[in-house]
């Protein structure tokens, strides 16, 4: 008789996924505008506000959340194949890719149907547990990958769409939005990151892009929070430190926690 290989992982990811209260994606459809970042801080915040975090890098060819947090090199916990636990630091349960391939200065050229397994496999063989909210950066744009990443979790309590202030990725937040809308996920905020630079010797605040508020009436009066660039907080990011990402800015913690407002 032939082996019937029968895809279990469906069912793993609805039972694993269903004691998660809350789950939430951050989105972008440009690279660079800060993603990670706020995936990292959103879950810092919730975090220190008590909550049981964790948080997802569902993407595999620029994972910086390992960095970002400062998990790079710290090795896996196996218990068999189908349950590996995520790497918890300060609280929060950590999966990432950069935590499982070591650090290379090499692409890594993976061609779709392997990116799926592995992506499929950040939901099921990993051990989230109980948790109050999962937060899950997204790769950039909204072909396969985030697209794949949403119908698996299937039940998204709601996202989290970022960009910066400027035509080119305010023209393709609207794509973002539209996915959203298309998959009936809620929008929570749109943050227009850096949307400042405040010069840290003469404290005055200048613009970092090209902004007309036009661009936010295709926005459908969403909420738009607005984050300035933050050089403390993107070194602290680069070393890793990103516990300490709040430290003096009281003002970004609000912030962050208002998007859920
Ligand atoms: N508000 C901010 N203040 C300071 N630095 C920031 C801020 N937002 C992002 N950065 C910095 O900008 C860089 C790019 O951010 P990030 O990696 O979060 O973008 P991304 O959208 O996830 O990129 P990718 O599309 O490659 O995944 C990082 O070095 C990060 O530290
Ligand atoms: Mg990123």
């Amino acid at each position: 008789m032939h082996n019937v290989h029968i895809d279990h992982s469906e069912n793993i990811i609805k039972e694993r996924m269903s004691k998660i209260k809350n789950k939430i994606v951050v989105i972008s459809n440009k690279g660079g505008v800060g993603k990670s970042t706020i995936s990292v801080l959103i879950s810092l915040a919730l975090s220190k506000k008590g909550y049981k975090v964790g948080i997802l890098d569902s993407d595999i060819h620029g994972p910086s959340v390992a960095k970002m947090m400062g998990i790079e090199g710290i090795p896996l916990q196996v218990k068999d194949e189908n349950n590996v636990e995520p790497i918890l630091k300060e609280g929060i349960k950590i999966v990432s890719m950069g935590s499982i391939v070591p650090e290379t200065d090499k692409a890594l050229i993976w061609r779709g149907p392997i990116k799926m397994t592995v992506i499929k496999q950040f939901l099921s063989d990993f051990e989230w547990g109980d948790l109050d909210y999962l937060i899950i950066d997204l790769p950039p744009g909204t072909g396969d990958e985030p697209l794949s990443i949403c119908q698996y979790i299937k039940e998204i309590s709601g996202a989290v769409v970022v960009t910066t202030a400027q035509k080119i990725s305010m023209l393709d937040v609207s794509k973002a939005i539209d996915f959203l809308n298309k998959l009936n996920i809620k929008i929570y905020s749109v943050i227009e990151n850096m949307s400042e630079f405040v010069c840290p010797h003469c404290r005055k605040a200048s613009k970092l892009f090209y902004s007309k508020e036009d661009v936010y009436q295709k926005l459908n009066g969403l909420k738009v929070i607005k984050i300035p660039f933050y050089s403390d907080v993107m070194e602290k990011l680069d070393e890793g430190k990103s516990f300490s990402a709040f430290e003096n800015r009281e003002e970004l913690l609000n912030k962050i926690l208002s998007i859920f407002d």
